[in-house]
């Protein structure tokens, strides 16, 4: 069954002229199929890149919109339309226009998990795995870090010469990680390096030894000498890392599943490629200022 889906979506994926992307948090079998696999800033940069007209975006909606955003003259096709992130939603405009008001010299810094409509007030959009770069080059010294206040805590101690204002917003999958939990770990496997992503509380990050995105936490344990990891991040990026060393061992604390990411499935991707259903579509206004604070990351990042 699974053999004549992917089948079929491969013919269609070329009369369409078609490409697949996937973020390491999705299903398995979606992360063997795409054409391109990766995190956040990785798959912005195919997106933007991409001479295909279609592109499938196997993540969640602020992604697709991204996509959308760098690439406008694409369709991008997400498998699931209700396939969201919760912290996407946690920063208000007025909370932004009410500190443009109170600091003079200020930069709203956007994470990439973030709806199109708070990119549109932000100056500057980042990712996990280059936020520190960016805001160390930001001429302003107030920054305001939104959505994420992990993040923003995380790259506030990496660049201490900056006020970095935190937002409270946070991912309710990362958020299930615990310093208790780790421990546990730590004691059941002494030898293990503990990886984590900087979504995590702050209590999880001061017992990390690798701390950065998911592409960085599976490049990190296939360089490795260790053989052991603690991961603490979403249980998807499990399927890369036994890929890429096999011989090594990854335990995880407990379920960390986004759900979300999960509503992505090899008959959904088969449908939207076939009807063209749940094509990311913007309002104009957005758009137009959206896209400044995702063109800036791209060059800023270089
Ligand atoms: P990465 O950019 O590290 O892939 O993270 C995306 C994400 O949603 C983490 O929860
Ligand atoms: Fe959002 Fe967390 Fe899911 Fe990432 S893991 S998409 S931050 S809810």
């Amino acid at each position: 069954m699974e053999n004549k889906l992917i089948t079929e979506i491969q013919q269609l994926k070329k009369e369409k002229n078609a490409i697949i992307l996937a973020h390491y948090y999705v299903n398995d079998e979606l992360q063997a199929l795409a054409d391109y696999v990766g995190d956040s800033f990785y798959l912005a940069k195919v997106a933007k890149e991409t001479d295909a007209d279609v592109v499938v975006f196997c993540g969640v909606s602020f992604m697709g919109e991204s996509a959308k955003l760098l690439n406008p003259e694409k369709t991008v096709l997400m498998p699931d339309a209700s396939a969201d992130c919760p912290m996407a939603h946690m920063a208000q405009v007025a909370k932004i226009k009410e500190y443009r008001e109170k600091y003079e010299d200020l930069a709203v810094v956007c994470y990439i998990n973030s709806t199109a409509e708070l990119k549109s007030c932000s100056d500057v959009c980042v990712t996990s795995s280059n936020a520190v770069t960016i805001v160390k080059k930001l001429p302003n010294k107030n920054i305001f870090f939104i959505p994420d206040g992990n993040l923003g805590r995380f790259v506030a101690a990496q660049v201490p010469e900056k006020n970095v204002i935190l937002n409270d917003g946070y991912c309710p999958i990362h958020k299930n990680i615990t310093a208790e939990g780790v421990r546990a770990q730590k004691e059941k496997h002494p030898e293990a390096l503990v990886l984590a992503h900087p979504e995590c509380e702050e209590s999880v990050l001061a017992l990390a030894d690798y701390i950065g995105s998911t592409a960085g936490m599976i490049a990190y344990a296939k360089k490795s000498d260790c053989r052991e990891f603690i991961i603490c991040t979403e249980e998807g990026v499990s399927y890369r890392l036994r890929e890429d060393s096999p011989e090594k061992r990854f335990y995880f604390g407990g379920e960390y599943c986004c759900h979300d990411m999960k509503l992505n499935t090899l008959e959904k991707v088969l449908h939207v490629l076939k009807t063209g259903e749940n094509e990311v579509k913007l309002p104009a206004n957005i758009c137009e200022k959206a896209v400044a604070p995702l063109d800036k990351m791209l060059a800023m990042a270089k």
